[in-house]
């Protein structure tokens, strides 16, 4: 789907239909008669509510989208709002779609990036695996003030790159293992024209990246470590992302109860992140290093698997314990975040599908961010309530690090009860960020990175997220 911006007022545009905005209450409608048949057919103006009418004239079609109350007008209704309307041009067969912006009066050029967001990321359906696919939209035409065109641009360079990543995440475990992921990150790099670094095995062993090599060593697929870096001259800013990158997450030796194995192609969505994350601020060419890590692993059971009561000494000289082979993520991520602590970041964060305790805490459409950092904390927070990728701060409380103290060891890799098990697992990472790292932040995506259900402007499966939420902080940076 091409989605354009144009300075000419709607009116002069043909198309097989027209989306038009429509708040609660409003009554002034832009087309002459829409407001009484809008009222006729009991259409409210809520906020996901769409209708499509058969029209005369240049548009063969109208499709109202409501955008709710005026005065709670905000991006996340704009992006429904426009991801409703995408949907139903498709129903309409439509190969043609004009819009006008919705909200700029209130929302300026944040109005115009959000609308080109929910137009692309609401189009989006991983269907290259259906034979029989619907056409789709082939064209939007968004009409609006010449101000708001970069506005728009970004929206829609925002989309490309949360799209991207979910076409990835949604691959299954079949097409995307530690080698075939490291291979699309060093093709993408080149495409980007940055810089790209594998450690094979043999590298591995070399760097003491104990916690990659042993949730990898059940697998036919060896595992992998990738070093992106983006740095662009003049930088004052050096941020390292690191992302969980499980290409399947069978529990290993403790291998998971059919219920919970299944969409377990998604703990990957991390690394994917990653990948997305350097993609957008390359092409914004943002003023700020930025090193993507992904350590990636296929977690399997097998004669070769590591297993329960192993004990793993890291690079940093600290042992663990395993009590899970199913607690892999922060195996594989404290080797990542060892090696990005010497890189000595003023930031460094990480996002990985790490706990099913996450979820339980939040539900399925929120992420957990843990810091100590009051500062970043706030940051994350204010950027995410724009981007509408909801997030809430939980405690990296301290009186939990007794629980995941080891008996034969520093450490054990699952806390003595299920109590707290998100923070557990965060409390386990804090623990491999060096003193070099000026600020640091863990976000659990385990709920909002892959859904099963249509939400908001989100098909069913990968999201995407934190893809735009880690831009705009990272753009934000003082
Ligand atoms: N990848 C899972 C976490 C997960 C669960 C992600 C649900 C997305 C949806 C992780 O590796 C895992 O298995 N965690 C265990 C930890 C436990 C063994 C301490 C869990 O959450 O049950
Ligand atoms: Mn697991
Ligand atoms: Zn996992």
């Amino acid at each position: 789907m091409k989605l354009l911006f144009t300075e000419k007022p709607i009116e002069k545009l043909e198309a097989d239909a027209v989306a038009v905005g429509v708040f609660k209450g409003g009554r002034r409608e832009a087309l002459k008669g829409l407001s009484s048949i809008l009222s006729n057919m009991n259409f409210k103006g809520k906020v996901g509510e769409s209708v499509t009418i058969p029209w005369r004239g240049s548009y063969k079609n109208v499709i109202a989208v409501g955008l709710g109350e005026k005065g709670k007008l905000n991006e996340d209704r704009i992006r429904t709002a426009a991801s409703k309307a995408v949907e139903e041009a498709k129903k309409l067969n439509a190969k043609r779609l004009v819009s006008q912006l919705f909200g700029e009066e209130k929302l300026k050029g944040r109005a115009a990036k959000a609308v080109a967001e929910g137009f692309l990321i609401g189009n989006y359906e991983f269907n290259r695996y259906r034979k029989e696919r619907r056409k789709g939209v082939e064209e939007v035409l968004v009409s609006g003030s010449g101000n708001y065109r970069d506005s728009f641009e970004l929206g829609k360079l925002l989309s490309e790159a949360t799209n991207y990543t979910r076409d990835i995440v949604n691959e299954p475990g079949n097409v995307i293992n530690p080698i075939t992921l490291s291979e699309i990150a060093c093709r993408l790099s080149e495409e980007l024209g940055l810089e790209c670094r594998v450690f094979d095995e043999k590298e591995l062993e070399k760097e003491k990246m104990v916690g990659i090599l042993s949730v990898g060593r059940g697998s036919k697929t060896p595992p992998r470590f990738v070093h992106i870096a983006y740095r662009p001259e003049g930088a004052e800013r050096r941020v390292v992302i690191v992302g969980k990158g499980v290409t399947f997450d069978s529990g290993g030796l403790n291998v998971k109860p059919e219920q919970y194995m299944r969409k377990m192609k998604s703990d990957k969505a991390g690394a994917c992140a990653v990948l997305g994350i350097l993609m957008a601020v390359s092409r914004m060419k943002l003023n700020v290093e930025v090193h993507g890590l992904m350590p990636l692993a296929e977690n399997m059971p097998d004669g070769k698997s590591f297993r329960p009561d192993d004990i793993l000494t890291f690079r940093n000289g600290k042992s663990v314990e395993i009590h899970s082979t199913d607690a892999e993520g922060r195996l594989i991520l404290a080797d990542a975040l060892i090696y990005g602590s010497e890189l000595e970041p003023d930031l460094m964060v990480d996002m990985a599908t790490l706990t099913g305790a996450c979820v339980v805490a939040l539900g399925n459409y929120t992420s957990g961010v843990f810091t100590e950092d009051e500062e970043l904390s706030n940051s994350i927070l204010r950027v995410s309530e724009r981007t509408g990728e909801k997030m809430w701060r939980l405690p990296l409380d301290e009186d939990l690090e007794e629980d995941i103290k080891g008996n034969f060891s520093d450490l054990q890799n699952v806390g003595k009860t299920r109590y707290g098990g998100a923070i557990t697992a965060a409390l386990f990472l804090k623990s491999f960020v060096g003193k070099s790292v000026k600020s640091w932040a863990h976000i659990d995506i385990a709920g909002p990175a892959f859904l099963d259900k249509r939400w908001k402007y989100y098909s069913p499966g990968a999201t995407g997220q934190p893809v735009r939420t880690m831009v705009e902080l990272i753009k934000g940076l003082k």
